[in-house]
């Protein structure tokens, strides 16, 4: 059994472990997480590892980035299962400060991105989302100050998001990507997977399968019009109530002029019953 990875709870235990990192000189990775582990997630804390000397991995369900009517209390929570993940990886800390102390009473300071926050994708369908997310991260990186940290390619317009909040607010961060991790049949790993019915979990593959096939017609000269109009009805057609199935500039995720040859992006999202998945693959 691997060594259980210090947690850290409060500012001061957080502290004393960070600054014994920086006495040792080594470069810190932080992978930022809700936690209800998936291999998705340690993906990330492999990357972090092989990119850095420690890896702090912080578990925090973030209130702030979801709206009154989601899914904030009933979102999968398996901490003993997380850690006993994390130390199978040979995590150096975990931070999973309490609510209270990372939003006191009081507190009253909301980062707004712009920019890929206000593209018109996630931001369009969860207007409050990328605020939560942008405040919490440039939280979480001043309360570790990390060197480097990982996101994933899963949650494309938030890694481009938080990419761009690191060097609005010179936080001294440099932002690593990871590719996302499918199950066998192409469907991304999330935790919000675990909310599928058998019958929604077989329909569930068809996003990913229509953006390759999107992006496979687009890269053989089709029109990216048709191309994204089948797209919508291929995923309308197999149950999903479709909230938008895009292609965007790749780095700033602004409508794309196909004749300037830019890089693309396909990015997607669609409910199936209650449950709402994204998605997103290069073009
Ligand atoms: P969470 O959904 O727990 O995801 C944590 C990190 O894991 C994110 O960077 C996400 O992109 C990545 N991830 C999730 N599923 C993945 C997959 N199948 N393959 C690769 N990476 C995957 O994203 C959040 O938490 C929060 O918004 C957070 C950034 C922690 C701020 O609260």
């Amino acid at each position: 059994m691997a060594r259980r990875p210090a947690v850290a709870r409060t500012f001061s235990a957080l502290d004393r472990a960070t600054e014994a990192f920086r006495r040792a000189r080594a470069k810190v990775a932080l992978v930022p997480t809700m936690g209800a582990l998936h291999a998705g997630h340690l993906s990330l804390v492999r990357l972090a590892a092989r990119r850095a000397d420690r890896v702090v991995v912080s578990v925090f369900v973030n209130p702030t980035q979801f709206a009154p009517h989601e899914d904030f209390n009933t979102y999968p929570r398996a901490f003993a299962n997380d850690l006993a993940a994390l130390a199978r990886e040979g995590v150096d800390l975990v931070w999973a400060p309490p609510v209270t102390a990372m939003y006191p009473h009081g507190f009253a300071t909301r980062v707004v991105p712009e920019g890929p926050a206000v593209a018109g994708l996630e931001d369009a369908f969860r207007p409050h989302f990328f605020g939560g997310v942008a405040t919490v991260v440039t939280k979480l990186f001043v309360q570790c100050r990390p060197d480097i940290a990982v996101f994933g390619e899963k949650d494309y317009q938030q890694l481009k998001v938080v990419t761009r909040l690191a060097k609005d607010l010179d936080l001294r961060v440099r932002i690593v990507a990871a590719p996302t991790v499918r199950e066998k049949d192409g469907l991304a790993m999330s935790s919000r997977n675990a909310y599928l019915s058998p019958q929604e979990r077989a329909i569930a593959p068809v996003l990913h399968r229509t953006l390759n096939d999107c992006a496979r017609r687009i890269a053989a000269g089709a029109a990216i019009g048709e191309a994204l109009a089948d797209g919508r009805r291929a995923i309308n057609a197999a149950g999903f109530v479709l909230d938008y199935l895009e292609a965007r500039h790749a780095e700033t995720l602004a409508p794309v002029d196909r004749g300037a040859g830019e890089p693309l992006r396909l990015l997607v999202a669609a409910r199936l019953g209650n449950t709402r998945l994204i998605d997103n693959v290069k073009a």
